[in-house]
């Protein structure tokens, strides 16, 4: 269970035991012995096939049930392993191991992906792009489960079967881009208006990006460091590309995919073949715990990023991507990130879309992998030692030699002890967090603005930038079949510009309803001001 001293960095132990070379190896079966398994057994030469042919039966078996249910979403993915480089000691704000020296390198596995599209979709339909990264730090593995845009379409957990529901293909014709999928799609986000900012992201060039290479990630929520002496501040993390960021054109996006539609996971495989692996930087915003309140809209709510001239950005290391997979399936299929792998010195907040995440990833993987024991597959076993009471399911790979699986115990020295603060095991929920209230269903008022952040996204594009934007509205609105959907879209464009409505409208020839100045403040940037002298040494 321990990281082997001789290994590759970049791979963890687990991984090493579990390769399988056939270079010198006979044919065997599953359970080792030689066989010869391409004929199968028959009663005479043009006789029938015997149900007694072990062999034959084994091996069809074993095809039959090749396939796992794929990803409910992000089911399109390919991924690799690399190294993390911590740039400095930096305990004065997290306890996380692996950010604990200069220098420090730690084991990564990346999975970047589609949201919508199934295993075999193609790499450059216009859509949300995963980034997820798991650290296997020697405390754990600790997994950022992000996207390459730094918000997302919804504040409440509980509409994400509607937002997925809405966005994957139509459910008759299992056609994406079938006019009436458009229409749910649309229809969804013109209800809900949260969507917005994401959205405008998405119809950028972010939703097409040029490769994975090239496009940044973020961890979206506002998490929590905490250090070993209980302090916590608030922290947005970002990864922000070396290759530089760039997209595809649409008519390149919609080219690509009709000739090569692996083209993503071509160019990530072929640049770490050829020894180009790619280059993040991982970065923080920070912000005091006293400063959460401190902005006119709410750190909780996943739809807002917090200006970076506010709280800038702190690199603390970098990641390098350096070796492709061996097995695809039993690696970047089998990989299983959650938001809920935190280590010690990292925390969560309150954020109502975090909460519901930290439940749907492990109760989703339980159903992909038929069982609770997918955390000991050689590309999720942590290279730090597990020992506790959980025992037996489907698949159970340990051999546990405890027999007193129960705590507290006297029979077994009270083994395996709880790591307590006292032994200096840290924290992992912040101590300051408290709550308290009524119980109540329904968001607050500060997650009400919707149009803000957009226009503010809008107004930081240069003017090309914009009609790429434009233009892709103009694309996918030309596509629907109901007015009403049209005319709703319109009027969630037109609070956030009247000027982006107009320019909408006149291409599905439509007239944008009148300008309504009562949604054209700028809700974004008033609050309090960060400046570099205020923000907390790092
Ligand atoms: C998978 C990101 C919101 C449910 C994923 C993956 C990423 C991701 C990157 C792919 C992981 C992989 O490569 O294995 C995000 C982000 C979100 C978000 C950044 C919002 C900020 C949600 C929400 C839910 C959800 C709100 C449900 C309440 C799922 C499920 C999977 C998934 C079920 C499939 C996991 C698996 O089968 O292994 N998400 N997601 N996500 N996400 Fe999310």
């Amino acid at each position: 269970l321990y990281a082997r001293a001789d290994e590759p960095v970049g791979s963890t132990a687990a991984i090493q035991d579990a390769m399988v070379d056939d270079a010198d190896g006979f044919m065997s079966s599953d359970v080792g012995g030689p066989f010869e398994e391409q004929d199968s057994l028959r009663a005479g030469e043009r006789g029938p096939s015997l149900l007694e042919d072990f062999i034959f039966r084994q091996k069809i078996t074993h095809f039959d049930h090749e396939r796992v249910p794929e990803r409910a979403v992000h089911a399109r993915g390919a991924g690799a392993h690399g190294t993390f480089t911590s740039y400095a000691d930096w305990s004065n704000i997290t306890a996380a191991s692996f950010l604990n020296s200069p220098g420090k390198e730690t084991p990564v596995f990346v999975r970047f992906s589609t949201v919508a599209g199934s295993r075999g979709s193609a790499d450059t339909a216009r859509d949300v792009h995963g980034f997820a990264t798991r650290f296997y730090t020697d405390e754990g593995n600790f997994d950022i489960v992000g996207n390459n845009i730094p918000v997302f379409f919804i504040q409440d957990a509980i509409r994400f079967p509607d937002l997925i529901h809405s966005v994957k293909p139509s459910p008759d014709s299992e056609i994406p881009q079938a006019a009436t999928a458009h229409d749910s799609a649309w229809d969804f986000f013109s209800q809900q208006p949260s969507t917005l900012h994401t959205l405008f992201w998405a119809m950028a060039g972010f939703g097409i990006p040029r490769s994975y290479r090239h496009m940044d990630g973020f961890g979206v929520h506002t998490f929590r460091l905490v250090t070993d002496d209980g302090q916590s501040k608030l922290v947005k993390w970002h990864w922000k590309t070396k290759q530089g960021r760039a997209s595809l054109y649409w008519e390149e996006a919609q080219v690509l995919s009709g000739k090569n539609a692996d083209v993503h996971r071509q160019d990530l495989f072929e640049a770490i073949a050829a020894g180009n692996g790619p280059e993040w930087e991982l970065a923080v915003q920070i912000v005091e715990e006293s400063d959460a309140f401190a902005f006119s809209f709410d750190l909780l709510d996943p739809t807002k990023i917090i200006p970076e001239e506010y709280a800038p950005l702190q690199k603390l290391g970098v990641m390098k991507l350096h070796t492709n997979p061996t097995n695809y399936f039993a690696e970047t299929e089998q990989i299983m990130f959650q938001p809920g792998h935190i280590v010690r010195g990292v925390d969560f907040t309150e954020d109502p879309l975090l909460q519901g995440r930290i439940f749907s990833y492990l109760d989703t993987q339980l159903n992909r992998n038929g069982g609770p024991n997918f955390e000991q597959l050689p590309i999720n076993r942590p290279v730090a030692p597990i020992h506790n009471n959980n025992r037996d399911g489907a698949g159970q790979m340990f051999i546990h030699k405890n027999t007193k699986a129960y705590t507290p115990n006297t029979l077994n020295q009270g083994y395996p002890q709880q790591a307590t603060q006292q032994q200096g095991r840290g924290f992992f929920s912040a101590p300051s967090r408290t709550t308290t209230g009524n119980l109540v269903r329904g968001l607050p008022s500060s997650f009400d603005d919707h149009w803000s952040q957009p226009r503010l996204f809008y107004n930081s594009l240069q003017p090309v930038e914009q009609q790429f934007l434009i233009n892709a509205i103009r694309f996918e609105t030309s596509h629907l079949t109901s007015t009403a959907v049209k005319e709703n879209v319109l009027t969630q464009l037109n609070r956030i510009s009247h000027d982006i409505a107009t320019r909408v409208a006149s291409a599905l020839g439509m007239t944008a309803p009148d300008a309504d100045d009562t949604y054209y403040h700028d809700n974004t940037t008033i609050g309090i001001s960060i400046t570099q002298d205020r923000l907390p040494t790092v």
